[in-house]
C-alpha cells in the first residue's frame, strides 16, 4: 500500500486581499502563495508532506500561470521537496476540479491511500498524517475533524444578513479539516459519480458519502488553521515564532 497527497492550490483566494495592501509594488499573491517568515505557504505545506516517512508522492495543482514559477522555485530554493516524486499540475475552476485533475493524474491500485489536504494548512502534523492514513486504510475514508466547540445556528439568509431558524446540537457538530483520506477506489468511484451528475462539493468526503460509504472522523488539532483571511495570517505567524 502507498500513500499519495493532493494538494488543491489552484484558488484565487480574494479573501486575503487586504493583507497586500502593504506591498503595492507586487502583484497581489493567492493565499497559498501568501508569505510566512518569507516563505510561501503552500512551501511550508509541502515541506510536511515531503518529510512524512509514509507519503510517497505528492500532486499539486496550480494555475496554469503559476506552475513553471513555482517549479523553478522549488528547484532553486526546495531540494528536500523535489527529492520525494512531486508532480505540479494544472488545477481547475473550482478546488473540486483541480483535485479531479490530480487524481487522473494519480497510477494507483484499489488499496493504495490517497490523501487530500488544503495548501493553506501548513500547520499539519506527522501525527495527523499518520492517523488518517491508518484511518483511511481501516475504514476506506476518513477525515481529521475538530468537536464544535461554539453552539451553532442554523440559519436563513437575508438582506440584511441572517435569521436564526435553529439550534444545531454541538456534540452532533465536527468541523472538517484537511488531511481527508480515502482508499483509490472509494475517492475514484465518488468522483466519477459526482461528474455524471454534474455536484459539486466544497470536500472530497461530501462526495464519498454522498456515494454511499461510510467517513469516519480523527481528532484534528486547533492549530491546524486555515489560512484564509488577513486575521487567519497574524495567527499562523504567532504560531510560527513558537
Ligand atoms: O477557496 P477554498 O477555501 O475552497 O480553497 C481551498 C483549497 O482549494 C485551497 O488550497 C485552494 O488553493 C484550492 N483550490 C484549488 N482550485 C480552485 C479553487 C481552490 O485548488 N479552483
Amino acid at each position: 500500500m502507498k500513500t499519495v497527497v493532493i494538494i488543491p492550490a489552484a484558488g484565487l483566494g480574494t479573501r486575503m486581499a487586504s493583507a497586500q495592501a502593504a506591498k503595492p509594488s507586487k502583484p497581489p499573491a493567492t493565499k497559498q502563495f501568501v508569505e510566512l517568515r518569507g516563505t510561501p505557504v503552500l512551501v511550508h505545506t509541502l515541506r510536511k508532506f515531503a518529510s512524512s516517512p509514509e507519503v510517497a508522492e505528492i500532486f499539486v495543482p496550480l494555475r496554469k500561470s503559476e506552475i513553471d514559477s513555482f517549479r523553478q522555485r522549488l528547484e532553486r530554493e526546495e531540494p528536500e521537496i523535489l527529492r520525494k516524486k512531486t508532480v505540479l499540475l494544472e488545477g481547475g475552476e473550482h478546488r473540486q476540479q483541480s483535485v479531479a485533475n490530480a487524481l487522473a493524474a494519480v497510477s494507483a491500485s484499489a488499496e493504495d491511500i490517497v490523501l487530500v489536504h488544503d495548501a493553506v494548512r501548513p500547520f499539519v502534523t506527522e501525527e495527523i498524517i499518520h492517523d488518517v492514513i491508518a484511518a483511511a486504510a481501516k475504514y476506506g475514508a476518513a477525515i481529521t475533524g475538530l468537536p464544535a466547540v461554539d453552539t451553532v445556528k442554523q440559519v436563513e439568509r437575508t438582506a440584511e444578513g441572517a435569521i436564526v431558524k435553529a439550534t444545531i446540537p454541538r456534540e452532533k457538530i465536527v468541523m472538517a479539516q484537511t488531511p481527508q483520506g480515502f482508499r483509490y477506489d472509494v475517492l475514484k468511484k465518488a468522483f466519477d459519480e459526482a461528474a455524471a451528475d454534474g455536484m459539486v462539493g466544497t470536500d472530497e468526503a461530501s462526495l464519498v458519502e454522498r456515494s454511499g460509504h461510510q467517513v469516519a472522523v480523527v481528532m484534528g488539532s486547533p492549530r491546524n488553521i486555515k489560512i484564509t483571511t488577513p486575521a487567519d495570517l497574524e495567527l499562523a505567524e504567532f504560531f510560527m515564532k513558537r
